[in-house]
């Protein structure tokens, strides 16, 4: 009895779940088998006056990943756990090569972290530490493992970091296997440099984060990264997009018809430079700016990224909205850079928030209602190859519902009354009004948060062997 809202749009309908999957999506009033609907199912969800969408997915996040001498702080139960909680079903995770480790011992480890553990279905995307000729071997074989898109980062020398002819060598097997390149697009040394110059001149508050990350240091790497991708013939997805100047350089790609595609995260949609050096708390006087440190960083309000952010989602200069969800406590972990912000571990936590506050953005008239529906869930799906099973309610797909009220209302952040089942000790996102609710959750067939109660558990979840992007032609 709900509104199926899809990314083409809405109707009144409803939807038939059968074991684990969608097995008919029906004209109110139908018969089943020559009676109602509602007296020949085991269980009636009523959905009257609410929206009925297909479950969220997450391309990007990063449980128990290992980051500046600490590990992000949700682990794959409680991340997903928390995802749940938010209307997300599925998520796409970042399988970690390090330096010196070889790619397969890699993506072994984060099987093991995540199997048993997730409470919705998750995938891999593999990060390549470090480009040689073992790893480019080691890529050609992750189609085969459901693993179709890998991560590169032109940020932080000495951790991740590639230099361009890395890039370039690992972008020809992109380009030789259909796998997906993904680009953490700053200009790493060069950010390092200015990094080093303002902590000699004393300049070590959170805030300085953002001016050593500046955002001629993402608009250079991202044009630097197309150009590669275009002589190589790699189809390119730059991840979490912040910078004005970074939007207007996928979008003069994507004119050119290039396979360029861009994602941004909800704190580049609201969060700003400024609130961050305006942050303030009893506890940790100046250093609060820390809840706020990640990167790409914070942009300038007054420069106008936000503004800039939402309006190329209207546009589809940006495809999609992940969270970057990287989870880190004040106390023992973002505290490492109580002295000096380049030691403050990079990342927020948002997985449990993206669907309420990409829906803030329809309130708001910002996005449309199918756009949100587009955004969180249907080209996640079909950039990162698992439409069909996910990101869409039709016959045939994986039972992933959520039951949204437009009349509901969420509170988000920690303490009582608030959303906030992450593992962490302070929210980036406290004081966050949503005008609208997650009231039901469905992942494959199975009722995981009805209202207030949490019914999922550890080990429901799946891991996703994903198909190639079906946004290549
Ligand atoms: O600050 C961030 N984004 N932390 C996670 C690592 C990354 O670069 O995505
Ligand atoms: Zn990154
Ligand atoms: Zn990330």
């Amino acid at each position: 009895g709900g509104t199926v809202v899809s990314a083409t749009g809405r109707g009144d309908a409803d939807v038939l779940i059968d074991g684990e999957t969608i097995a008919a999506v029906l004209a109110p009033g139908s018969q089943l088998l020559g009676t109602d609907i509602a007296s020949s199912v085991d269980t009636v969800i009523d959905a009257t006056g609410k929206y009925v969408i297909p479950g969220g997915i997450d391309a990007h996040t990063h449980m128990q990943l290992p980051f500046g001498g600490t590990e992000a702080s949700d682990t794959f139960e409680t991340g997903t756990r928390a995802a749940a909680w938010g209307g997300t079903t599925s998520i796409i995770d970042f399988a970690v090569q390090r330096y010196g480790e070889r790619v397969q011992d890699g993506l072994a480890a984060w099987h093991e972290k995540a199997a048993g553990n997730c409470a919705i279905d998750y995938g891999f995307h593999q990060i390549i530490g470090g480009v040689d000729e073992d790893s480019l071997a080691a890529m050609r074989g992750l189609v085969d493992e459901g693993i179709t898109s890998f991560k590169l980062f032109m940020a932080y020398p000495g951790v991740f970091y590639s230099d361009d002819a890395q890039v370039l060598k690992a972008m020809q097997v992109s380009n030789e296997t259909g796998l997906l390149t993904m680009m953490h697009a700053e200009n790493g040394p060069a950010i390092d440099v200015l990094a080093q110059q303002l902590a000699d001149a004393g300049k070590k508050a959170p805030y300085y984060h953002g001016i050593a990350r500046a955002w001629q240091m993402e608009e250079e790497a991202t044009h630097r990264a197309i150009m590669l991708a275009n002589l190589t013939g790699a189809p390119l997805y730059v991840v979490h997009v912040s910078a004005k100047q970074a939007v207007d350089q996928l979008a003069w790609a994507r004119d050119q018809g290039w396979n360029v595609f861009g994602e941004t995260c909800p704190q580049y949609l609201y969060l700003s430079l400024e609130e961050q050096l305006g942050g303030f708390s009893e506890e940790w006087g100046q250093f609060e700016g820390a809840k706020w440190v990640c990167s790409t960083p914070l942009r300038s309000r007054q420069e106008g990224h936000q503004h800039h952010m939402w309006q190329a989602l209207r546009t589809n200069d940006i495809q999609m909205v992940s969270t970057d969800h990287c989870p880190f406590c004040m106390k023992g972990q973002k505290d490492l850079g109580l002295d000096d912000f380049r030691a403050i571990p990079n990342g927020i936590g948002s997985v449990e928030h993206r669907m309420d506050l990409m829906y803030q953005g329809v309130v708001t008239g910002k996005i449309t209602l199918e756009r949100w529906v587009e955004l969180t869930s249907t080209t996640p799906a079909r950039m990162f190859g698992l439409y069909g099973r996910k990101g869409v309610i039709q016959p045939g797909a994986d039972g992933d519902v959520v039951v949204y009220d437009p009349n509901g209302h969420t509170s988000i952040g920690i303490g009582e009354g608030r959303t906030h089942h992450m593992n962490m000790d302070h929210s980036a996102w406290e004081g966050y009004e949503i005008d609208g609710h997650v009231d039901t959750v469905i992942s494959r067939g199975k009722v995981v948060v009805d209202g207030g109660t949490y019914l999922g558990s550890k080990g429901d979840g799946r891991f996703l062997k994903r198909g190639l992007s079906q946004y290549l032609v």
